[in-house]
C-alpha cells in the first residue's frame, strides 16, 4: 500500500480545505425538534439521519436544554446497549458541537435516565466525498409513485417525518402520478396551499375521497397534500413535494427500460422534446468539490 500515505495526506488536505469551503455543512440534529426524547421513538433520529449526507469536515450541532439533556459520543457497542458508563466524550452544555473529522460511523446517546432507551440516540455514517447527489437521471417517461409505499396514506407511526423521508430521495416531474392508497371513509386526500399545509388549517383546494386517488402532476413547483379529517394533519398525515421539471418524452427506440404505465395520462409536451430536468443545487457543490479535488491531486502528484 505505497499510496496509502499520499492518500491520507490527500484526505487531510481535502478536509482542511473543506473547513473553509461552502461544502462544509452544519447539521442541526433533529432540525427544529432539537435533541430530546423524540415523540416518534428511535425511528425519529434515524429518519433524520437518513435524509442527510455527512462528509468529513461537517459539524453536528446538538441543541438541548442544559441539565435536562446531554450528549455522549459512544462506541457502537455502548450505543446498542445504551451504556453510558464510559463515553468517548460527554457534553452537558448546549449547543454541543462535534466536528466530524474522520470517515466512518459515529454514535451518540443521552446519558440521562432512560432517554437512550426511549429513542434519544443517533447513529450516523460519515463519508469522504459528498454522496451521490440526487442528480436527476434522464428517464424515458413518467413515473408512478405510491405514496408511503406499502404503508399507504394514513397517520404515520413516525409522525410527519415519515412522508418527508419518503419524498426525500425522489424526483418528481410533470407527468408523474402519485397514487394514494387509503381506507375509504376514514381517510381522504386534500390538496392544500403551503400555508394550510404548514398551519394544518382545514381549507382545501380539492379533496379525493375514494381510494386509490391517482393524482397526475401537471405543474412545476411545490405541491401540498394532507387530510380533512380532524387532527390527521397535526399528527403527520401531510406530504410536500417539489416538481422540478418535465419528464423527457419516451424515445421511439424505447432504449431505456422503464415502460410508461398505460394507466398514466400525461399531456403532450409543447414545442417538441422538453429540456432535461432542472438540476438541483447540490450539484453546484459537487462540481466545486470535483474541481477542488483535481487541484489538490495536481498539487500532490
Ligand atoms: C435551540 O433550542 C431552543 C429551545 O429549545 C430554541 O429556542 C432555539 O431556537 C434552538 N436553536 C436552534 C439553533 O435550533
Ligand atoms: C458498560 O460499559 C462499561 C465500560 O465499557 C463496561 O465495563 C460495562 O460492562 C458495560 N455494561 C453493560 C451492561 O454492558
Ligand atoms: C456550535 O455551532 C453553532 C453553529 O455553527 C455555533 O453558532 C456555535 O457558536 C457553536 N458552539 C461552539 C461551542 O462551538
Ligand atoms: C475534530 O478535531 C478538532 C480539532 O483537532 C477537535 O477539537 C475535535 O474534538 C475533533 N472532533 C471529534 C469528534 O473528534
Ligand atoms: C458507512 O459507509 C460505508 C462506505 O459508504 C459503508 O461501507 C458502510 O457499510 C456504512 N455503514 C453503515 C452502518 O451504513
Ligand atoms: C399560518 O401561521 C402563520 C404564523 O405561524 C401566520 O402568519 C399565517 O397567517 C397563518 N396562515 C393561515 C392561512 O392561517
Ligand atoms: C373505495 O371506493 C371505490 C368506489 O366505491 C372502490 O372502487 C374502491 O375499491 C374502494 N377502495 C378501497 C381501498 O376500499
Ligand atoms: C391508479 O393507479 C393504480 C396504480 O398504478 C392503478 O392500478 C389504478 O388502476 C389507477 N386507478 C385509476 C382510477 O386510474
Ligand atoms: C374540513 O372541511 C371539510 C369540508 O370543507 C369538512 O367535511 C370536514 O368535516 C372538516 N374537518 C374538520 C376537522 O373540521
Ligand atoms: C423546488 O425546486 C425549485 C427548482 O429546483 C427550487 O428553486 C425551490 O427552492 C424548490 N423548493 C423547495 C421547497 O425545495
Amino acid at each position: 500500500m505505497g499510496g496509502g500515505h499520499k492518500f491520507s495526506i490527500l484526505a487531510i488536505a481535502v478536509a482542511a480545505l473543506l473547513q473553509y469551503s461552502a461544502a462544509q455543512t452544519t447539521h442541526y440534529v433533529g432540525d427544529d425538534l432539537g435533541w430530546l426524547v423524540p415523540p416518534g421513538g428511535p425511528i425519529a433520529y434515524q429518519i433524520w439521519a437518513d435524509a442527510q449526507t455527512f462528509t468529513v469536515g461537517d459539524i453536528l450541532v446538538f441543541n438541548f436544554t442544559d441539565g435536562e439533556q446531554d450528549v455522549a459520543w459512544v462506541t457502537k457497542e455502548a450505543f446498542k446497549n445504551c451504556n453510558s458508563t464510559d463515553p468517548i466524550s460527554l457534553k452537558a452544555t448546549s449547543p454541543a458541537n462535534f466536528t466530524l473529522n474522520t470517515t466512518g460511523e459515529y454514535y451518540f446517546i443521552s446519558t440521562k435516565d432512560r432517554h437512550c432507551w426511549l429513542g434519544q440516540k443517533l447513529a450516523i455514517n460519515v463519508t469522504e466525498y459528498p454522496g451521490p447527489s440526487p442528480s436527476p437521471t434522464p428517464r424515458s417517461g413518467p413515473v408512478t409513485y405510491t405514496v408511503g409505499d406499502d404503508l399507504g396514506w394514513l397517520v404515520p407511526p413516525g409522525g410527519e417525518l415519515f412522508y418527508a423521508a419518503w419524498a426525500y430521495d425522489k424526483i418528481f416531474l410533470v407527468g408523474d402520478t402519485l397514487v394514494f392508497n387509503f381506507v375509504n371513509g376514514s381517510q381522504d386526500v386534500a390538496v392544500v396551499t403551503k400555508d394550510n399545509y404548514k398551519n394544518c388549517t382545514n381549507s382545501t383546494i380539492e379533496v379525493y375521497t375514494t381510494s386509490p386517488a391517482n393524482i397526475t402532476l401537471t405543474t412545476i413547483g411545490e405541491h401540498y397534500f394532507t387530510s380533512t379529517y380532524e387532527r390527521h394533519c397535526f399528527l403527520g398525515q401531510k406530504l410536500a413535494i417539489n416538481v422540478t421539471g418535465k419528464s423527457i418524452a419516451p424515445t421511439p427506440s424505447g432504449s431505456i427500460a422503464v415502460p410508461p404505465s398505460s394507466s398514466v395520462s400525461y399531456g403532450p409536451t409543447p414545442g417538441g422534446p422538453s429540456p432535461p430536468p432542472v438540476s438541483s443545487a447540490p450539484n453546484v457543490n459537487g462540481y466545486f468539490f470535483t474541481s477542488l479535488l483535481i487541484a489538490v491531486v495536481a498539487f500532490f502528484y
